[in-house]
């Protein structure tokens, strides 16, 4: 569960980057976050996750029950230790598991994410997307209530896409609460419950993703083929009365 109430986040300047943000996510929900780069997505995520950066202002509450977990957009930056192995364990060791449990936990996420061959590797040996699939292991093995994935696809290969759909399906299976930044919606539309379009820092809309179709396309985010021709057939049909 996440209650946001009358968020907003100022720069030094007083601009507001995100601007008064009303917004409840239940449990259950997949929710994907779009709009154009700079529109606030990431901003969002880290505020739900409680993290704002130094020199930025907040007003307002954000409320959440869980333990949450974040994927951040550029997945390096969230890496604390040198070892795959090790960061994977951080949190859990935080969390006081016991050696023998930490070491299984791992290696049953490591084998769904096809990701054991990472594990004795040094963070600075691997790939982008192979990254991404570190930051993916070392969040799962908590078992968060409520997981935030910003823009994860984009780094991923078909296949390791196909892993990663896979796997929110399941987490959506089990009741946790979901939310995704993305700019494609054409992989996740179909997992998805609820759409958040942000404009400038504002919620510009606010629904069920069939229900957005012409927004999200005049905003610029990427549809499926079939949504798009009905857009575009709308507006000629428009044009021709
Ligand atoms: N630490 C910061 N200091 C000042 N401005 C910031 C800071 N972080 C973000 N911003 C500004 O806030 C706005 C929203 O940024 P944010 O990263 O949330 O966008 P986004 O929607 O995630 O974009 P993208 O699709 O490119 O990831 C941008 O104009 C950005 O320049
Ligand atoms: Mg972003």
């Amino acid at each position: 569960m996440i209650d946001i109430t009358s968020f907003s986040i100022l720069d030094k300047r007083g601009d507001r980057l995100l601007d008064d943000i009303d917004l409840n996510i239940d449990t259950d929900e997949l929710t994907v976050i779009c709009g154009r780069p700079g529109s606030g997505k990431t901003l969002l995520l880290k505020a739900i996750k409680g993290i704002v950066s130094e020199g930025l202002k907040h007003e307002g509450k954000i409320e959440t029950e869980g333990r949450i977990g974040l994927i951040f957009q550029e997945p390096r930056k969230q890496l604390v230790r040198r070892n795959v192995k090790m960061e994977a364990a951080f949190d859990l060791e935080n969390l006081c598991y016991e050696r023998r449990e930490i070491e299984s936990k791992i290696h049953e996420f490591a084998k769904f994410l096809d990701a054991e061959y990472l594990l004795e590797k040094d963070i600075d040996e691997v790939s982008h997307g192979e990254m991404t699939k570190i930051a993916l292991l070392s969040t799962m093995v908590t078992h968060p209530e409520i997981i935030l994935f910003d823009e994860p696809l984009s780094t991923l290969d078909h296949t390791n896409r196909k892993m990663l759909l896979e796997l929110i399906r399941r987490l959506k299976q089990n009741g946790t609460s979901i939310v995704i930044a993305e700019h494609d919606l054409r992989d996740i539309v179909g997992l998805s419950d609820r759409i958040i379009l942000l404009r400038d820092g504002k919620i510009s809309c606010d629904g069920r993703p069939k229900d957005l179709k012409k927004e999200l396309h005049r905003e610029g985010v990427k549809i499926p083929f079939s949504w798009e021709l009905e857009v575009l057939g709308g507006e000629y049909g428009a044009g021709q009365d």
